[in-house]
């Protein structure tokens, strides 16, 4: 709450519409109310120093084939034919498992009878049973993610930087580069980062405020890059990428597909529910749609003023207008992922953002 107030009280003093991406107006609404009845609600933590109590998460479901069509999901033919995670030999490996949407991931891929493997840094038992089972493994130590990734058929990247597994250089960015490494080297059919959403604007308040904390945002970013370089330097089509960048998180549940938009150029977000966030990034693995490909998600509602939705809404001013042709709505996940462009033809739009970090050190310094 501490962090949420902050951005309201940014947002109560710039007047700028920042918090339609990354927070929603009711809390802000609740923090207005605690600014007038505390003295002095901000004084621990307007200095956001890495003493600082804030944290960056604060500021912003056999036979498979079978297991899957019952479960009411239907794998697009070529992912289907072959089977992403469809034999414990060939399973989906969750990087960062431990984490809310790490977790949330494995759950939907376990409810769709895919075998998986949540990696964490001590291998520990999520807890969640049938084809979900364990093993270690450290993004910042690339020799531990080339051991659990042999015979992976996807891998999807969730970690980011914690008190424990490192600062955001070391997780968001090293530990990128290492599993898009370690899912090439191990000819991992498709590898899915999550990383966020305003990444590529750094003159949006939303990047401005998250970057705060330890220069996520740059990064995210670097951390990004890093992994298309490798994809395009690797001279195989066989093992592809997609980039899922989400708008601010929250711990609500799930909308279902109609209530989440999808589009491309990272000028539109919304608060969206982790959930959510887990449905689109496992629609995302297996979906050839997505090959090579970057996309935004968030709530299609937008957030909550005064009762009324306020759809989704710009990351700042200046950026252009999103042609309608890169806004996805539809009745299911997958769906969401059909007409999308890959990173090759966005790039022809002129709508995708250049930005790729400021200050980023060499890999090898790290
Ligand atoms: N919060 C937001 O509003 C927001 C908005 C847009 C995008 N995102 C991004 O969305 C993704 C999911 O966010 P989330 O809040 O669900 O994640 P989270 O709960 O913060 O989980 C991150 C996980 O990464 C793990 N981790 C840290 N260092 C590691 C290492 N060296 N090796 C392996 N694992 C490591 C952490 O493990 P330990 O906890 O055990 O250290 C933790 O389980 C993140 O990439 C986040 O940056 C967040």
């Amino acid at each position: 709450m501490l962090n949420n107030s902050l951005k309201c009280l940014l947002f109560l003093l710039s007047g700028v519409n920042f918090v339609n991406s990354f927070h929603s107006i009711a809390d802000c609404l609740k923090v207005r109310q605690q600014i007038k009845t505390s003295s002095s609600p901000f004084t621990a933590s307007t200095s956001l120093s890495a003493a600082s109590p804030l944290s960056r998460r604060d500021a912003f479901g056999v036979g498979v084939a079978t297991a899957v069509t019952l479960a009411g999901f239907v794998p697009s033919a070529a992912f289907a034919d072959g089977g992403v995670g469809s034999s414990p030999s060939s399973p989906i490996i969750v990087v960062g498992a431990g984490g809310k949407t790490g977790k949330l991931v494995l759950e939907k891929l376990k409810s769709r009878g895919l075998y998986a493997v949540g990696l964490t840094r001590d291998g520990r038992d999520l807890g969640i049973g049938g084809t979900v089972s364990y093993k270690s493994g450290d993004v910042t130590k690339v020799d531990t993610l080339q051991e659990a990734f042999k015979g992976a058929s996807g891998v999807v990247f969730t970690a980011s930087a914690s008190k424990k597994g490192g600062d955001a250089a070391h997780v968001d960015y090293l530990g990128v580069a290492n599993t898009a490494k370690a899912a090439l080297d191990n000819q991992v059919p498709r590898l899915v980062v999550v990383s966020s959403g305003a990444v590529t604007r750094p003159e949006s308040i939303g990047f401005k405020i998250t970057n705060v904390f330890g220069r996520i945002m740059d990064y995210k970013i670097a951390g990004e890059e890093v992994m298309r370089a490798a994809y395009a330097s690797s001279g195989t089509s066989k093992s592809t990428y997609t980039v899922v960048r989400p708008g601010g998180l929250s711990d609500k549940p799930s909308t279902g597909a109609k209530g989440v938009e999808v589009s491309q150029g990272d000028i539109l977000s919304a608060e969206i529910g982790r959930e959510d966030v887990a449905e689109v990034t496992v629609a995302a693995l297996l979906s050839p749609n997505a090959k090579d490909a970057t996309i935004e998600c968030y709530g299609s509602a937008g957030e909550t003023m005064f009762g009324a939705a306020t759809g989704a809404s710009k990351l700042a001013k200046s950026l252009p207008e999103v042609p309608a042709k890169f806004v996805h709505r539809a009745e299911t996940f997958e769906g969401l992922l059909e007409g999308v462009l890959n990173d090759k033809e966005m790039a022809q739009t002129g709508i995708v953002g250049g930005y790729k970090g400021t200050k980023i050190e060499e890999l090898a310094s790290l």
